[in-house]
């Protein structure tokens, strides 16, 4: 399955700070994973996902406007989960579980957890021809996204990337587990579904960018 190629820390972050992370009650791993699991099972709220979550600005948006949720959280770029980590001491929030392990670590370790919702705003494009292999959404995606979900379970994503949203089209489509149910460039949508703009949201607004938001659903 597919590796991990992005950043794990920014330049402003100190390696020791990482390990704050570790004993942060929101946070799991691929070791402790199961005591996260045990408090989802015994809450029977409607769990939800957000794979790459970079700085957790949706996630803690999500987390606000949906409270009786849960929302399961990963990225392993470290210094966006040590910002994400501040924003729920500071919010006090408690329906939020993070973790830095990829969507490929991840999917091992997941179980028979469904997911309701699942987010992944501006993966990374990889635009260059020669890294195209490294992008997250293709069709053994699709596949694995089959397994962690249920009848009316959605995925929302958005990217810039034209090429990319020709590439997310293909891969849904040539599965069958999910229709399309938005494919859409108006960004009011965003509002509309409550979705956060985003620091890539933003970037990509700011450069004038086109940005693309399909909703799928199983
Ligand atoms: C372009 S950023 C977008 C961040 C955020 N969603 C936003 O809209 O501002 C892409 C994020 O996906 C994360 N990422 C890349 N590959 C991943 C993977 N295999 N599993 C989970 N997260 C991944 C990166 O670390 C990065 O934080």
């Amino acid at each position: 399955m597919l590796p991990f190629y992005g950043r794990r820390l920014s330049r402003k972050t100190k390696k020791f700070s990482s390990y704050d992370l570790e004993n942060f009650e929101f946070f799991f791993n691929e070791i402790n994973f199961n005591e996260t699991k045990k408090k989802l099972v015994k809450s029977c709220q409607n769990v939800n996902l957000e794979i790459g979550f970079g700085k957790g600005e949706n996630l803690i948006f999500q987390s606000q406007i949906k409270k009786k949720d849960i929302f399961l959280a990963i990225d392993p770029f470290i210094s966006g989960g040590l910002k994400l980590k501040k924003n729920i001491e500071i919010f006090k929030i408690s329906n939020i579980f993070f973790s830095n392990v990829s969507f490929s670590q991840f999917f091992e370790i997941v179980g028979d957890v469904n997911f309701k919702k699942i987010f992944i705003l501006f993966p990374d494009p990889w635009p260059k021809k020669k890294h195209k292999k490294r992008r997250l959404i293709n069709e053994e995606f699709v596949k694995n996204l089959d397994k962690i979900t249920i009848r009316h379970s959605e995925i929302l994503i958005a990217t810039d990337d034209e090429c990319y949203s020709n590439q997310i089209l293909k891969s849904f489509s040539k599965q069958n587990f999910f229709k399309l149910l938005l494919k859409t460039m108006d960004n009011q949508i965003f509002e509309d579904y409550k979705i956060y703009p985003t620091k890539y949201f933003r970037k990509a607004k700011k450069e004038k960018r086109r940005i693309n938001l399909f909703i799928y659903q199983k």
